[in-house]
């Protein structure tokens, strides 16, 4: 998220002077100076042809275009019927309604689920609790194909779009896929005309150590989101990166995206982008993430020595560590038990932000927290991030214990 780090008084001042300069003007009218330049940046960073872009004021809203972005492509095409998006099982795409459709968190979707949209969901990659029961590479990546089984099932002249984060986040943890999942996944896309959307908005702008997380698989999706990193947290901003494919039917056919946001292409936050992207490139932080990864997680899975702990996993400098009740037979813990709430408090209580998640097992249970420090991240940081992500954890592990017992003897 705060991928530059707290305190840039260079963000702080590009803000400022902006501010003194043009604060908004409506995008759908007038283009403006920080937007272009920020699409200028970001078309160097991005993978293949994504050349165009849409901004938005974060990553549920850039959900949001992008689904609508999928659904005009084909009007365009004459492809009326083309509209459901299909999204995975434990993933988080945003929290409005068209986003939130998307998501494939059982709790996060339960109370709103007369309100969404039936969008199909395909089986999550996650081979520590493969939803298949097989092991990788005897499994011949039934994750990836079961893509394809849903296609033929909605009926592929009614799919519009496959949307996916690159390494799962909130939603599981962190969990990297296999070197051929998204390779395949683009060639099931385009083999039945289904847009493939990267949902970069935890992944991208140098939190895995590649500018986007799609990069490490070398794969070009149509669409993909960003948030987050963007702006580095000192702006509210989202963006859609459009392949100059999809970009050209709308402008070929002369379509407009019909699409309005009063804050989109905000001249205040473009231009604190732009200046958080100068000093990615400038710092050398998406390197510094690369070259910092393997220590990074190699310290991380020194926390295997607590009972509790049943994987940790992740790419560049985002973590996930998924908490079991027994580490033999995976047994999450039962969802009262609120085990990664508890490890966030005790970590919380020394001074360490952790983001702790549930439904990680099977949607409702299982927990992890994942760990995702500023990519500025300095070696005694480090070193003290990992000294109180260790106590925290053994402290909680005795209060879990002890919460667990009467579960346990009846
Ligand atoms: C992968 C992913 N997509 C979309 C979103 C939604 O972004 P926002 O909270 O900025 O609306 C999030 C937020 O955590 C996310 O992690």
């Amino acid at each position: 998220m705060v991928n530059v780090g707290h305190g840039r008084t260079r963000v702080a001042d590009a803000l400022r002077r902006q501010a003194a300069t043009l604060a908004y003007c409506v995008s759908n009218v007038f283009a403006n100076q920080p937007a272009l330049e920020l699409a200028g940046r970001l078309a160097q960073l991005t993978p293949g042809d994504l050349n165009n872009f849409q901004f938005t004021s974060g990553g549920s809203e850039a959900t949001e275009v992008a689904i609508k972005l999928a659904r005009q492509y084909h009007l365009a095409r004459g492809n009326e019927s083309k509209h459901l998006v299909i999204a995975r099982w434990q993933s988080y795409h945003g929290a409005t309604l068209g986003a939130l459709s998307a998501t494939g968190m059982i709790s996060r979707r339960a109370k709103f689920k007369p309100l969404l949209l039936d969008f199909p969901h395909a089986a999550p990659n996650n081979c520590y609790r493969c939803p298949f029961g097989k092991e990788y590479p005897t499994c011949e990546m039934a994750c990836a194909n079961d893509l394809e089984q849903v296609i033929l099932r909605t009926g592929p002249e009614r799919v519009a779009a496959f949307i996916a984060e690159p390494v799962v986040g909130s939603a599981g943890g962190a969990i990297p896929p296999r070197p051929e999942y998204f390779p395949i996944i683009r060639e099931i896309c385009d083999r039945y005309d289904v847009l493939f959307i990267a949902d970069e908005v935890i992944t991208g702008l140098g939190r895995t150590g590649r500018n986007f997380g799609i990069d490490h698989w070398g794969v070009v999706p149509d669409l993909m989101t960003m948030a987050k990193g963007l702006s580095g947290g000192y702006a509210p901003l989202g963006a859609v990166a459009i392949s100059d494919r999809v970009a050209s039917e709308f402008r070929e056919k002369r379509v407009a995206f019909d699409h309005i946001l009063t804050y989109g292409a905000n001249p205040l936050a473009t231009a604190a982008a732009c200046e958080v992207l100068e000093i990615l490139v400038e710092e050398g932080l998406v390197e510094r993430a690369a070259r910092l990864s393997e220590g990074f997680l190699a310290r991380g899975k020194r926390l295997l020595a607590h009972a509790i702990v049943g994987d940790v996993r992740g790419v560049g400098l985002l973590m996930g560590v998924e908490l079991v009740r027994d580490r033999a037979t995976k047994e999450p813990f039962p969802p009262d038990a609120r085990a990664a709430a508890v490890v966030a408090g005790e970590a919380l209580r020394r001074g360490l932000v952790l983001y702790p998640s549930s439904g990680t097992a099977d949607g409702v249970a299982g927990d992890h927290f994942l760990i995702c420090p500023p990519l500025t991240i300095g070696e005694a940081e480090l070193d003290l991030l990992f000294e109180i992500l260790d106590e925290s954890v053994a402290a909680a592990e005795l209060r879990l214990k002890v919460r667990a017992e009467p579960i346990l003897t009846t």
